[in-house]
């Protein structure tokens, strides 16, 4: 049964030497019909790489004929996975769980499972052993077989469906995409990761660092402008490295300037890496006013010597260079970080580390993790003498500190008048809307007469550490 399976495996997804392929899509017009009269839902976890793959998947199925539920009750549920952390996983194996029941009930009721868990040997093994109601897996790598594959399970009857390739990945243009929400837009430029970080299982999960053509990127940036788009967010997992697998001789600054031409309203990236943040991006930043003064530079540890054992090629010192120039070029733009606590043998002096460099940045958010072994990495094999009690009363510790200077960063907003992009009714109060200033603070308001996507002028009334409230002023446009 197994051989009829194409299943990841984690060593040759470490793989980094094969060139990459550029190929454009055209959906096999076989597939057309495939979903008719069937309805489809899509959960998504994990970060804006998934967020923006879930929208390729529901590009597919519409152009197959099927159609969006609001109700996960649907015909065809899939979720999109996130093996960042356990907790990541052990969410989708819970909802696994409870869909089990829907299948019980249905037997028509058609489970796939992809993203970032599916790339994982242990996982897919451990999902054909126990989880029988999944009947679907596909790899990051392997989305556009989307269409054969759920053909071989409404046509061929076959039993189960799996095709996860280990390996660089390549650059696929024309895919359909059907955008979750109309004003803002995740924008790829870049695919995979070659930082290999001792802790993380990206790389595996992703693949090689892969560039895509800039006159592709700024073409669907225009595009997108030219629909009534007013952000995008160009996503890479270390978007300073930008280009320099193309040989071309131009990075991540002339993209920004190129992007920047179009004249859309907001642009924001993520993530930047501390290694390869230079001057000249820094300038590109300074010189477009529609590059959100915004900057997410995670730092992940404040000690040399687990920065050194993490692998990600910097010492505090050259991060706080960077940062400096940063703040010298960039003075009112607003910093956050990641951070994670408890790797490995991290010990006391490690952790005040941490604690300080939280202190030099003040930093106006920090997304902090305790440290998750993450099987098929170089950590997962490095010895731990430091308990879960001492790793969470450092998170505490650590969290009270990212409070009190979110709270010290929002106080400069008290009484003033911010730009807000709307994302629509907040999600606790529908009275309320919500969205986010060009320096991502979340800003809940009230107002008359507001869509999604306007850009309106609020006056802050509140400030709390990790949103701002007011009210209406004007529309922008
Ligand atoms: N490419 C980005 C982010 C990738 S994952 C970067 O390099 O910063 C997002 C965050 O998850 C990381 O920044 C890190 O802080 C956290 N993370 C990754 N692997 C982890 C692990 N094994 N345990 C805990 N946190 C982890
Ligand atoms: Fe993971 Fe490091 Fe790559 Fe970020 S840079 S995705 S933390 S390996
Ligand atoms: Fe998770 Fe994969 Fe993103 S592991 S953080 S969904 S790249």
């Amino acid at each position: 049964m197994k051989k009829d399976y194409i299943l990841p495996d984690l060593n040759k997804a470490r793989n980094r030497r094969n060139s990459i392929e550029r190929v454009s899509f055209n959906i096999d017009e076989n597939y057309n019909l495939l979903g008719q009269g069937k309805t489809y839902y899509i959960e998504t976890h994990g970060c804006q790489a998934n967020q923006r793959d879930s929208e390729t998947i529901a590009g597919l199925l519409d152009k197959m004929g099927f159609v969006a539920s609001k109700d996960e009750n649907a015909d065809l549920f899939i979720i999109n996975t996130c093996a960042v952390r356990e907790g990541a996983e052990d969410k989708v194996f819970g909802k696994l769980g409870s869909l089990k029941r829907i299948k019980k009930e249905r037997k028509d009721f058609v489970i796939g499972l992809c993203g970032c868990m599916a790339q994982e040997e242990k996982t897919v093994e451990r999902i054909l052993e126990k989880y029988h109601q999944v009947d679907l897996i596909f790899g990051t790598h392997n989305i556009t077989s989307l269409p054969k594959l759920l053909s071989d399970i409404y046509e061929k009857s076959k039993k189960k469906a799996i095709e996860v390739y280990s390996k660089e990945g390549e650059i696929v243009e024309d895919v359909p995409v059907t955008r979750f929400v109309g004003h803002k837009a995740w924008v790829n430029i870049m695919y995979g990761c070659d930082k290999f970080c001792t802790y993380c299982i990206v790389p595996y999960t992703r693949g090689k660092e892969r560039s895509r053509l800039l006159e592709d990127i700024v073409k669907e940036v225009e595009d997108l402008k030219n629909s009534g788009y007013k952000e995008v967010c160009l996503l890479g997992q270390n978007v300073n490295s930008y280009g320099k697998d193309l040989g071309l001789g131009y990075g991540f600054d002339v993209l920004l300037r190129e992007v920047a031409k179009t004249g859309i309203n907001r642009i924001r990236f993520m993530t930047s890496h501390p290694r390869d943040f230079n001057e000249d991006m820094i300038d590109a930043i300074k010189d477009n006013p529609n590059i959100c003064p915004y900057i997410h530079l995670p730092v992940q540890s404040g000690s040399n010597n687990i920065l050194k054992k993490m692998n990600r090629k910097y010492t505090i010192e050259e991060y706080k260079d960077l940062f400096d120039r940063l703040k010298a070029k960039l003075p009112n733009f607003a910093y956050t970080t990641d951070i994670i606590v408890g790797f490995p043998n991290e010990s006391d002096e490690d952790f005040k580390g941490t604690l300080d460099i939280v202190d030099y940045c003040e930093y106006d958010n920090c997304f902090t993790f305790i440290y998750s072994k993450r099987s098929g990495t170089p950590a997962a094999n490095m010895e731990d003498s430091i308990s879960r009690e001492v790793k969470e009363a450092r998170l505490q510790e650590l969290n009270k500190k990212v409070a009190y200077y979110a709270n010290l960063k929002n106080q400069k907003y008290k009484d003033q008048i911010v730009e807000v992009l709307v994302d629509g009714p907040s999600k606790k109060n529908s009275a309320v809307y919500s969205g986010y200033t060009k320096d991502n603070k979340l800003v809940n308001f009230t107002g008359e007469n507001i869509k999604t996507g306007d850009l309106v002028n609020v006056k802050i009334t509140e400030v709390m550490s990790f949103s701002l409230n007011g009210e209406l002023i004007n529309k922008v446009d």
